[in-house]
Protein backbone atom coordinates (compact mmCIF):
# COMPACT_ATOMS: atom_id res chain seq x y z
CA UNK A 1 0.00 0.00 0.00
CA UNK A 2 1.39 3.38 -0.91
CA UNK A 3 1.74 6.77 1.99
CA UNK A 4 3.18 6.80 5.62
CA UNK A 5 1.40 5.78 8.56
CA UNK A 6 4.37 7.64 10.32
CA UNK A 7 3.08 10.75 12.56
CA UNK A 8 3.71 14.58 12.00
CA UNK A 9 5.54 16.20 14.43
CA UNK A 10 4.16 19.94 14.97
CA UNK A 11 5.79 22.23 17.74
CA UNK A 12 5.17 25.64 19.16
CA UNK A 13 7.05 27.16 21.91
CA UNK A 14 4.00 26.60 24.10
CA UNK A 15 0.13 25.37 23.60
CA UNK A 16 -0.70 28.41 21.20
CA UNK A 17 0.56 26.01 17.91
CA UNK A 18 -2.51 23.89 19.03
CA UNK A 19 -4.49 26.85 16.75
CA UNK A 20 -2.45 24.99 14.15
CA UNK A 21 -3.00 21.07 15.35
CA UNK A 22 -6.87 22.35 15.21
CA UNK A 23 -6.81 23.28 11.67
CA UNK A 24 -4.77 19.99 10.90
CA UNK A 25 -7.42 18.23 11.97
CA UNK A 26 -9.50 19.32 10.37
CA UNK A 27 -7.66 19.49 6.45
CA UNK A 28 -5.84 16.22 7.25
CA UNK A 29 -7.99 14.26 9.79
CA UNK A 30 -6.62 10.88 9.21
CA UNK A 31 -2.93 11.50 10.05
CA UNK A 32 -1.05 10.84 13.47
CA UNK A 33 0.00 13.87 15.14
CA UNK A 34 2.91 13.89 18.02
CA UNK A 35 2.49 18.02 19.87
CA UNK A 36 5.58 19.71 21.34
CA UNK A 37 4.68 22.51 23.45
CA UNK A 38 7.81 24.04 25.44
CA UNK A 39 5.28 25.64 28.00
CA UNK A 40 8.32 25.56 30.25
CA UNK A 41 9.64 28.23 28.52
CA UNK A 42 7.45 29.79 26.55
CA UNK A 43 7.10 32.98 25.76
CA UNK A 44 9.27 32.86 23.57
CA UNK A 45 8.38 35.73 21.19
CA UNK A 46 10.60 38.12 23.45
CA UNK A 47 13.19 36.43 23.67
CA UNK A 48 16.68 36.50 21.82
CA UNK A 49 17.23 35.22 18.71
CA UNK A 50 20.95 32.83 20.11
CA UNK A 51 18.37 31.34 22.92
CA UNK A 52 15.54 30.84 20.77
CA UNK A 53 17.50 28.52 18.19
CA UNK A 54 18.85 27.17 21.00
CA UNK A 55 15.80 25.71 22.19
CA UNK A 56 14.40 25.05 18.48
CA UNK A 57 17.24 22.70 18.04
CA UNK A 58 16.39 20.40 20.96
CA UNK A 59 12.89 20.48 20.24
CA UNK A 60 13.68 19.31 16.45
CA UNK A 61 15.59 16.67 18.08
CA UNK A 62 13.32 15.38 20.42
CA UNK A 63 10.36 15.38 17.71
CA UNK A 64 13.01 12.89 15.00
CA UNK A 65 13.51 10.61 17.84
CA UNK A 66 9.86 9.26 17.26
CA UNK A 67 10.72 8.93 13.51
CA UNK A 68 8.28 11.75 12.15
CA UNK A 69 7.56 11.99 8.48
CA UNK A 70 6.98 15.77 8.33
CA UNK A 71 7.98 18.78 10.60
CA UNK A 72 5.98 21.55 11.02
CA UNK A 73 6.92 24.68 12.92
CA UNK A 74 3.46 26.01 14.37
CA UNK A 75 5.54 28.83 16.08
CA UNK A 76 5.78 32.11 14.24
CA UNK A 77 8.46 33.22 16.26
CA UNK A 78 10.75 30.09 15.83
CA UNK A 79 9.90 30.11 12.11
CA UNK A 80 11.14 33.60 11.66
CA UNK A 81 14.46 33.11 14.06
CA UNK A 82 15.42 29.56 14.06
CA UNK A 83 14.18 27.64 10.57
CA UNK A 84 17.64 27.04 8.72
CA UNK A 85 18.56 25.31 12.27
CA UNK A 86 15.54 23.27 12.27
CA UNK A 87 15.99 22.24 8.83
CA UNK A 88 20.06 21.76 8.64
CA UNK A 89 19.22 18.70 11.04
CA UNK A 90 16.32 17.41 9.82
CA UNK A 91 16.33 14.45 7.85
CA UNK A 92 12.83 15.37 7.04
CA UNK A 93 10.70 17.83 5.16
CA UNK A 94 10.18 20.97 7.44
CA UNK A 95 6.90 23.02 7.02
CA UNK A 96 6.40 26.88 8.79
CA UNK A 97 3.68 28.95 9.08
CA UNK A 98 5.46 31.85 7.60
CA UNK A 99 6.11 30.81 4.48
CA UNK A 100 2.20 29.54 4.29
CA UNK A 101 0.59 32.98 5.45
CA UNK A 102 3.10 34.63 2.96
CA UNK A 103 1.76 33.26 -0.33
CA UNK A 104 -1.80 33.21 0.63
CA UNK A 105 -1.27 37.22 1.33
CA UNK A 106 0.46 37.58 -1.66
CA UNK A 107 -2.74 35.93 -4.14
CA UNK A 108 -4.87 37.76 -1.83
CA UNK A 109 -4.02 40.83 -2.05
CA UNK A 110 -5.57 42.79 -4.65
CA UNK A 111 -4.25 46.47 -3.63
CA UNK A 112 -0.79 44.83 -2.61
CA UNK A 113 -0.85 46.73 0.64
CA UNK A 114 -0.59 44.18 3.48
CA UNK A 115 -0.64 44.59 7.19
CA UNK A 116 1.66 41.92 9.18
CA UNK A 117 1.06 41.46 12.88
CA UNK A 118 3.41 39.16 15.45
CA UNK A 119 5.81 38.97 18.41
CA UNK A 120 8.31 41.66 18.58
CA UNK A 121 10.86 38.53 17.84
CA UNK A 122 9.11 37.89 14.40
CA UNK A 123 8.38 41.53 13.68
CA UNK A 124 12.26 42.29 14.23
CA UNK A 125 13.27 39.62 12.12
CA UNK A 126 11.46 40.87 8.93
CA UNK A 127 10.79 37.74 7.53
CA UNK A 128 7.09 38.32 6.59
CA UNK A 129 8.38 41.16 4.49
CA UNK A 130 11.02 38.91 2.77
CA UNK A 131 8.93 36.38 2.22
CA UNK A 132 6.28 38.07 0.93
CA UNK A 133 8.65 40.08 -1.25
CA UNK A 134 9.87 36.51 -2.78
CA UNK A 135 6.20 35.75 -3.60
CA UNK A 136 5.61 39.55 -5.17
CA UNK A 137 8.01 42.67 -4.49
CA UNK A 138 5.43 45.06 -5.57
CA UNK A 139 3.88 43.97 -2.11
CA UNK A 140 4.01 46.71 0.58
CA UNK A 141 3.97 45.12 3.57
CA UNK A 142 3.23 47.13 7.10
CA UNK A 143 4.27 45.23 10.11
CA UNK A 144 2.90 45.96 13.64
CA UNK A 145 4.38 44.40 17.09
CA UNK A 146 1.86 43.19 19.65
CA UNK A 147 3.52 41.78 22.17
CA UNK A 148 0.51 42.35 24.30
CA UNK A 149 -2.20 40.29 22.27
CA UNK A 150 -0.28 36.79 23.82
CA UNK A 151 -0.94 37.27 27.57
CA UNK A 152 -4.67 38.65 26.73
CA UNK A 153 -5.10 35.26 24.91
CA UNK A 154 -3.99 33.26 27.49
CA UNK A 155 -5.71 35.54 30.11
CA UNK A 156 -8.93 34.25 28.08
CA UNK A 157 -10.08 37.66 27.37
CA UNK A 158 -11.04 37.08 23.71
CA UNK A 159 -14.12 40.11 23.33
CA UNK A 160 -13.07 41.77 26.58
CA UNK A 161 -12.59 45.97 26.69
CA UNK A 162 -8.91 45.89 27.69
CA UNK A 163 -8.63 43.52 24.49
CA UNK A 164 -10.64 45.83 22.23
CA UNK A 165 -8.36 49.01 23.43
CA UNK A 166 -5.49 47.44 23.01
CA UNK A 167 -6.13 45.65 19.71
CA UNK A 168 -7.30 49.61 18.40
CA UNK A 169 -4.19 51.06 19.89
CA UNK A 170 -1.92 48.31 18.32
CA UNK A 171 -3.70 48.65 14.70
CA UNK A 172 -3.74 52.56 13.86
CA UNK A 173 -0.95 52.83 12.51
CA UNK A 174 -1.24 49.87 9.85
CA UNK A 175 -4.95 50.23 9.76
CA UNK A 176 -3.81 53.77 8.66
CA UNK A 177 -2.16 52.29 5.61
CA UNK A 178 -5.63 50.76 3.98
CA UNK A 179 -4.52 47.49 3.73
CA UNK A 180 -6.67 45.11 2.47
CA UNK A 181 -5.10 42.12 3.53
CA UNK A 182 -4.09 41.31 7.22
CA UNK A 183 -1.33 38.43 8.01
CA UNK A 184 -2.01 37.21 12.09
CA UNK A 185 1.48 36.19 12.49
CA UNK A 186 1.44 34.90 15.74
CA UNK A 187 -0.02 31.41 16.93
CA UNK A 188 -2.83 33.22 19.24
CA UNK A 189 -4.07 35.54 16.86
CA UNK A 190 -6.76 33.19 15.44
CA UNK A 191 -8.47 33.27 19.20
CA UNK A 192 -9.17 37.28 18.40
CA UNK A 193 -9.91 36.72 14.93
CA UNK A 194 -13.52 38.34 15.23
CA UNK A 195 -12.25 41.65 17.46
CA UNK A 196 -9.12 42.01 14.91
CA UNK A 197 -11.62 41.60 11.89
CA UNK A 198 -13.98 44.34 13.90
CA UNK A 199 -11.15 46.76 14.23
CA UNK A 200 -9.46 46.29 10.54
CA UNK A 201 -12.53 46.45 9.05
CA UNK A 202 -15.04 43.99 7.54
CA UNK A 203 -13.49 44.68 4.51
CA UNK A 204 -10.14 43.42 5.38
CA UNK A 205 -9.27 39.63 4.61
CA UNK A 206 -7.16 37.97 7.10
CA UNK A 207 -4.92 35.86 6.73
CA UNK A 208 -5.04 32.81 9.23
CA UNK A 209 -1.35 30.46 9.44
CA UNK A 210 -3.23 27.94 11.15
CA UNK A 211 -5.14 27.52 8.02
CA UNK A 212 -2.44 28.21 5.71
CA UNK A 213 0.05 25.77 6.90
CA UNK A 214 -2.46 22.86 6.96
CA UNK A 215 -3.23 23.05 3.37
CA UNK A 216 0.37 23.58 2.56
CA UNK A 217 0.72 20.20 4.28
CA UNK A 218 -1.98 18.56 2.53
CA UNK A 219 -0.43 19.29 -0.55
CA UNK A 220 3.17 18.09 0.61
CA UNK A 221 1.53 14.86 1.58
CA UNK A 222 0.04 14.65 -1.75
CA UNK A 223 2.84 15.64 -3.95
CA UNK A 224 5.59 13.09 -1.67
CA UNK A 225 2.84 10.33 -1.51
CA UNK A 226 3.58 10.73 1.87
CA UNK A 227 0.15 10.83 3.25
CA UNK A 228 -1.77 8.26 5.51
CA UNK A 229 -3.70 5.30 3.55
CA UNK A 230 -5.56 4.71 7.21
CA UNK A 231 -9.46 5.81 7.37
CA UNK A 232 -8.86 4.20 11.56
CA UNK A 233 -9.71 7.78 14.35
CA UNK A 234 -6.09 9.10 14.14
CA UNK A 235 -3.59 9.04 17.45
CA UNK A 236 -2.78 12.90 18.45
CA UNK A 237 -0.17 12.82 21.16
CA UNK A 238 1.05 15.90 23.55
CA UNK A 239 4.02 16.48 24.57
CA UNK A 240 4.63 19.30 27.10
CA UNK A 241 7.69 20.80 29.27
CA UNK A 242 5.18 21.91 31.94
CA UNK A 243 1.62 21.97 33.07
CA UNK A 244 1.50 25.30 33.79
CA UNK A 245 -1.80 26.97 36.08
CA UNK A 246 -5.32 26.34 34.14
CA UNK A 247 -3.31 24.64 31.03
CA UNK A 248 -6.39 22.32 30.34
CA UNK A 249 -8.52 25.63 30.15
CA UNK A 250 -6.33 27.28 27.91
CA UNK A 251 -4.91 24.36 26.11
CA UNK A 252 -8.69 22.99 25.24
CA UNK A 253 -9.67 26.78 23.89
CA UNK A 254 -6.91 26.77 21.72
CA UNK A 255 -7.69 22.99 20.56
CA UNK A 256 -11.29 23.58 20.30
CA UNK A 257 -11.85 20.19 21.84
CA UNK A 258 -11.26 17.96 25.03
CA UNK A 259 -7.28 17.67 25.47
CA UNK A 260 -6.32 14.50 26.45
CA UNK A 261 -2.83 11.73 25.51
CA UNK A 262 -0.90 14.73 27.40
CA UNK A 263 2.51 13.74 28.73
CA UNK A 264 4.73 15.52 30.59
CA UNK A 265 8.94 15.71 29.50
CA UNK A 266 12.32 17.09 29.97
CA UNK A 267 13.88 17.62 26.77
N1 LIG B 1 4.06 30.84 19.51
C1 LIG B 1 4.48 32.21 19.45
C2 LIG B 1 4.31 32.74 18.03
O1 LIG B 1 3.58 32.19 17.22
C3 LIG B 1 3.69 33.09 20.41
C4 LIG B 1 3.97 32.81 21.86
C5 LIG B 1 5.37 33.12 22.27
O2 LIG B 1 5.78 34.30 22.28
O3 LIG B 1 6.10 32.18 22.59
O4 LIG B 1 4.93 33.72 17.69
Amino acid sequence: MSGNTQPIGVFDSGIGGMTVVRAMMERIPFENIIYFGDTARTPYGVKSPETINQYASEITKFLLDFDVKLLIIACNTMAAVAYETVQDISPVPVLEVIDAGARTAVSTTQKKQVGVIGTPATINSNVYARAIHKHDASVRVFSQACPLFVPLVEEGWLDHTVTRLTVQEYMKPVVAERIDTLVLGCTHYPLIKPLLQEVAGQEVFLVDSAEAIADMTADILAEQNLGTPSQEPPEYRFYVSDVPYRFQTIGERFLGRTLTNIHLTKL
